[in-house]
């Protein structure tokens, strides 16, 4: 007989309880509770899950040498931001999570990647949220050479790990892993169980006949991945695709990756035939405006460098409290560099409202940015505008001394490349660091706290 049991999971951390609670005791999350209904070894059922387990590991692993081992080559998923951000392509036999919110673009960058590796593999798209029909669409919107890419619409386990063994494919793409269904439980597509289950299968499968899988896996309305916590140990690796949806620019990092540095960005457009990678992102975040309140600072995410202009708009505050927003920089961060300022320049910021945003929408949240967000304050607060092609780069200490930063010279060398004239950076930067830099291609000014920079940058001498 088919007995069915009631349990409750979270649906955050996966723990289960036999009881329904307002607040998981595991995780401490609220409201994240479901009930899932079991059935109890139905003699089927069981016979079935051990069928899929079967197919999923009917091959035995074999012991290999380290030295001995063949070298690998990457997959190259035809664009070269995707290859840096997974650190120079894909690995076969890899299992990686591709995350972001719904209409970012995951299904758009996967299916161009997936039509650019077909030219050279065996690629199989795995469509289990919209039908073939509407993948088609959406190909031949984005693809207008040849390709030989594969599709199948499918959400059933059991039937996609079929596939995989007939088919054999070296990279596969599934879209999405919510979507998919073990039939053998009872809980809903797209559970914490569900995708838990899935995810495990198909890994077992992947390594054993090395295949590469790439799962599209949705983000909460938190920002967190779902069933996220349950998925990122078993993953080789996890990127994120976020971007102001309203914006065309997207952006791509890797939070884990067990084949490469985590800090890679890789910077795309969208627009209205795909996805372009766009290889010049410095071009992107610089308004090449002139008016006080706008700095330009140079960021290093992974082994790139972005030059990003910084605003500020300070306002004589209405309200007893002034307001403070910051875009793209951490709150707390401008709360420091304004109590600095109003402690060693003696400016009346605790009076006014300070707006502070970072063009086109990009998070700089190192702490090299400090100069150009003081220097962006001071700028509108005084309303004198910063010299142009100048770039501002240093740290801010409590006692406004100015410290050095890391990646100095790939900063400055980047400032170069886009035409900037002179660099504001801290005095006490080694001599080796500045090596690379030419006087001719840029003037350094080299200042040890904020009030110099105050004055080397501005013009002002403070009190
Ligand atoms: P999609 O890849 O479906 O997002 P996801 O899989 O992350 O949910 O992207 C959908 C959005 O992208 C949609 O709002 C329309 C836009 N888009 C374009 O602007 N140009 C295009 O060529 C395509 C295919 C989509
Ligand atoms: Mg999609």
């Amino acid at each position: 007989m088919n007995r069915s049991v009631s349990i409750f999971v979270c649906q955050s951390c996966g723990a289960e309880t036999r009881q329904f609670f307002g607040r998981c005791s595991n995780c401490g999350e609220w409201n994240s509770i479901v009930e899932e209904i079991r059935s109890k070894s139905s003699a089927s059922s069981r016979k079935k899950r051990t069928q899929i387990d079967q197919k999923s590991s009917s091959h035995r692993s074999e012991i290999i040498s380290l030295e001995k081992e063949q070298s690998f080559k990457r997959i190259s998923t035809g664009y070269q931001e995707f290859d840096r951000v997974l650190g120079g392509g894909i690995v076969p036999g890899s299992l990686i999570l591709v995350g972001g919110d719904p209409g970012i673009g995951k299904s758009t960058l996967l299916l161009k990647s997936a039509t650019n590796m077909a030219l050279s593999n065996r690629i199989l798209y795995i469509t289990a949220e919209e039908s073939a029909h509407q993948v088609r669409i959406r190909w031949k919107r984005i693809n207008h050479g040849e390709s030989k890419l594969h599709l199948l619409s499918e959400t059933d386990l059991e039937e996609i790990i079929e596939e995989l063994y007939q088919f054999n494919p070296e990279v596969v793409i599934i879209d999405s892993i919510q979507a998919l269904n073990n039939e053998n439980l009872t809980s809903a597509p797209g559970s914490v169980a569900q995708v838990r289950e899935c995810s495990a299968c198909l890994q077992k499968v992947a390594k054993k006949r090395n295949i590469a899988l790439l799962i599209v896996g949705h983000v909460t309305k938190e920002g967190a991945l779902a069933g996220p916590k349950v998925l990122e140990h078993l993953v080789d690796a996890v990127l994120t695709f976020e971007g102001d949806r309203l914006g065309s620019h997207r952006l791509l990092r890797a939070i884990k990756n067990r084949y490469g540095a985590t800090n890679e960005l890789g910077v795309f457009e969208m627009q209205g035939d795909g996805l372009l990678e766009v290889q010049n992102p410095s071009e992107l975040f610089l308004s090449n405006e002139s008016a006080s309140g706008i700095a330009t600072i140079v960021a290093c995410e992974g082994s790139r460098s972005i030059a990003v202009d910084l605003q500020a708009l300070i306002n004589p505050s209405t309200y007893a409290t002034p307001k403070r927003t910051a875009t793209g920089v951490e709150t707390n961060r401008l709360h420091q560099i304004l109590a600095v300022l109003e402690k060693h320049i003696g400016l009346t910021l605790s009076r006014h409202d300070c707006y502070l945003a970072v063009a086109g929408g990009l998070a700089v949240d190192e702490p090299a940015a400090d100069l150009g967000i003081a220097m962006a304050i001071v700028s509108s607060f005084k309303n004198i505008e910063i010299p142009k092609k100048t770039i501002l780069i240093g740290e801010i200490g409590l006692g406004g001394q100015l410290r050095p930063v890391k990646q100095i010279s790939q900063r400055i060398q980047e400032a170069i490349r886009l035409g900037f004239e002179i660099a504001v950076v801290p005095e006490g930067i080694s001599s080796n660091e500045l090596k690379s830099i030419k006087t001719k291609d840029i003037q350094l000014i080299k200042v040890s706290t904020i009030q110099d920079s105050l004055f080397e940058v501005l013009g002002l001498k403070s009190n």
